[in-house]
């Protein structure tokens, strides 16, 4: 039915209800009443009909020709004595999705905006694939036709999920600290020339693994596909803590008139087949698992024999924050394996292909760091201190074996698989 220049009274008889009004006042012609009248129809399903009442006499012809071009119907015009009335059938859609409306997201213990507690409505629909086509464009949020692909490749649930990405999230904002204020950099008493060094050459170390820590989750970042914008939220926090710690720990090097020390080419070496490691799984595995997780025992051991309390305060809230690093990667690739076990398999590779890349230099040890850690748990550079210390450090290579068993055996590896991977963990710890 379309009809023109009709009167007023023909309209109301013709039986026709609106499903919308828009008043557009006297708006001239332009782009703001175009604006206007595409979000009205937008909103609309199709075959509805809108309304638009306008004081403007001149705009029926712009309003016809818009209607052709888009492929709506224009209905008809109504002359209502001080306005004028125009009835649009919308014909065309963009989408048959319409935005949520109503969602109200509960408040934990009455007070907060939890992340955990959003997934209400369209929001709360995380697929196991991301859609394609959809770009930036927030879950749960409507988008038109005609957004380019993306083409994140990491773009599945499987991906990057863990189960508890949310609670760690969450736990990480509550747990930032600034390297500046939080640490009590006026506490620093002198140490043994012997001692000073040796926390340097320690810190000059974790800094370095650290900027590994760093790179690697932000390289991978910017492939997360934002469909599950909650991984790289965490992520986010988690690049944060890495260089809050490498300020930390650099910071610790310069402020006792030490400063940085020795890097050897094996810990490099490590470092760098951890980095070019370009499968997320793998990756996961190796850094939050394998490497985190022994660098956990790393901070422990550090933080026991420390000789300052600035020492032991930067490496205690370092490893707070590493543990939910570890947490992560532990749920992320038990949450893969409890769905695709024979993945075990490339885990082993991951692992074997790392060994074989560290093997063909030769092995080694960071011979630096091992006597810096020996001094540390020995009190001093001493023959007698420093036999006390190696025997300390070979019992934390022992724990750090033990652990990362104990690790493995959490996802879902199996004791005999554990036992290899942990044996042909790199000498570098991370
Ligand atoms: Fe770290
Ligand atoms: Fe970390």
């Amino acid at each position: 039915m379309i009809m023109d220049d009709n009167n007023l009274q023909d309209y109301e008889l013709s039986g026709i209800t609106p499903d919308h009004h828009l008043d557009l006042g006297d708006l001239p012609s332009g782009s703001n009443l175009f604006i206007l009248l595409k979000n009205a129809l937008d909103r609309l399903r199709q075959e509805q009909i809108l309304e638009v009442q306008s004081s403007n006499p001149h705009i029926k012809g712009d309003l016809q020709s818009w209607c052709r071009l888009h492929q709506h119907t224009f209905m008809m015009a109504l002359d209502a004595g001080n306005h004028y009335r125009y009835l649009i059938r919308k014909d065309r859609i963009h989408t048959t999705e319409q935005p949520d409306w109503g969602v109200k997201v509960p408040l934990r213990k009455g007070k907060h905006l939890d992340i955990r507690d959003w997934f209400e409505g369209r929001i709360g629909q995380v697929m196991e694939q991301a859609p394609a086509y959809i770009g930036f464009v927030p879950r749960g949020a409507v988008a038109e036709t005609g957004i380019p692909d993306f083409r994140f490749p990491l773009n599945k649930k499987d991906h990057v999920w863990a189960d508890n990405v949310l609670d760690l999230y969450e736990q990480a904002k509550e747990n930032q600290w600034n390297a500046t204020i939080d640490i009590p950099w006026d506490q620093l008493p002198e140490l043994p020339e012997a001692m000073e060094w040796a926390v340097c050459q320690i810190m000059t170390f974790l800094a370095e693994n650290e900027y590994s820590a760093l790179y690697i989750p932000a390289k991978f970042m910017a492939r997360i596909d934002p469909h599950y914008i909650e991984v790289l939220m965490y992520l986010s926090t988690l690049v944060q803590d890495e260089s809050r710690h490498i300020e930390a720990f650099m910071k610790r090097a310069l402020a006792n008139g030490g400063g940085l020390q020795y890097s050897s080419t094996l810990t490099e070496r490590s470092l760098h087949s951890l980095f070019i490691q370009e499968d997320y799984f793998k990756s996961s595995f190796l850094l939050h698992v394998l490497g985190e997780g022994t660098f956990l025992d790393l901070l422990n051991f550090i933080e026991e024999h420390a000789p300052d309390p600035v020492t032991a305060k930067i490496v205690n809230l370092a490893k707070i924050d590493e543990g939910r690093h570890v947490a992560y990667g532990i749920g992320h690739v038990r949450h893969i394996l409890s769905r695709h076990p024979n993945m075990v398999q490339q885990l082993i590779e991951a692992a074997e292909e790392r060994n074989e890349y560290l093997s063909e230099a030769g092995t080694g040890e960071n011979t630096h760091l091992l006597e810096a850690l020996a001094i540390l748990s020995g009190g001093g550079r001493s023959p007698e201190q420093l036999k006390v210390g190696f025997a300390r450090v070979k019992k934390l290579k022992e724990v750090m074996y033990d652990h990362r068993i104990q690790r493995m055996l959490q996802i879902g590896v199996d004791m005999s698989t554990a036992e290899k991977i942990s044996q042909s963990h790199t000498p570098n710890f991370m």
